[in-house]
């Protein structure tokens, strides 16, 4: 190979690595910022039943949903081509347990669509069963790996499964701060 050849690959390759880098950035960025709004809609769902008169079933309904549409396959796909990177705290079990991972993002799209049925049901006040029942076991998500029927459980219940499901993905595939 003459040297201008060398350095015509050597260009192509720093030009390609740079664009990658480029890209790897605007994906975590993506996917943080899908998570911020995860945040903010659980947030939004907490308020409401710490303070049931606060509730307003199409503002519940509109958070569950954004959840949903960010579970999933959508949070699977934001981590299919970059895991661990600069400026990410995703951790190497993303692309080592990719299995889990998929469980996880799942099981918070049917927690969450759970509740967007639960607002949908409940067009006027958060009523009684909307609330966690007395029999409801709290044991489950963090441990356990099945995800139990959420549409049989109350809204709350739901909830609370889906904050599990939140801290378990978080102890295995997010640095700790
Ligand atoms: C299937 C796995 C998974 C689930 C479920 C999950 N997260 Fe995350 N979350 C992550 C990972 C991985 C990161 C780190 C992303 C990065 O830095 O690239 C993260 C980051 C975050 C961040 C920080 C975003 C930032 O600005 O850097 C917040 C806030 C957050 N998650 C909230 C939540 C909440 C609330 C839930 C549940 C309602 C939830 N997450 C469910 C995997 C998950």
């Amino acid at each position: 190979m003459n040297i201008k050849a060398t350095f015509s690959v050597i260009f192509v390759f720093v030009g390609v690595s740079a664009a990658n880098a480029d890209s790897a950035t605007e994906i975590v960025k993506a996917r943080q910022s899908d998570m911020k709004s995860i945040a903010v809609s659980t947030k939004a769902m907490a308020g409401m039943f710490n303070a049931p008169d606060t509730y307003v079933s199409s503002v519940f309904q509109a958070a569950a949903g954004e959840i949903v549409r960010r579970a999933g396959g959508h949070l699977v796909s934001e981590f299919q081509d970059v895991t661990v990177s600069t400026g990410s705290k995703a951790t190497d079990a993303v692309a080592k347990d990719r299995a889990r991972f998929a469980e996880l993002a799942e099981n918070l799209r049917s927690y969450a669509a759970a509740l967007e049925e639960a607002a949908r049901a409940h067009p006027g006040q958060m009523t009684q069963d909307m609330r966690m029942k007395a029999n409801e076991p709290m044991e489950g998500g963090l441990f356990g790996t099945a995800i139990r029927s959420p549409a049989k459980m109350s809204a709350e219940h739901a909830f609370h499964l889906m904050l599990q499901t939140c801290a378990s993905c978080h102890s295995r595939f997010r640095e700790r701060d």
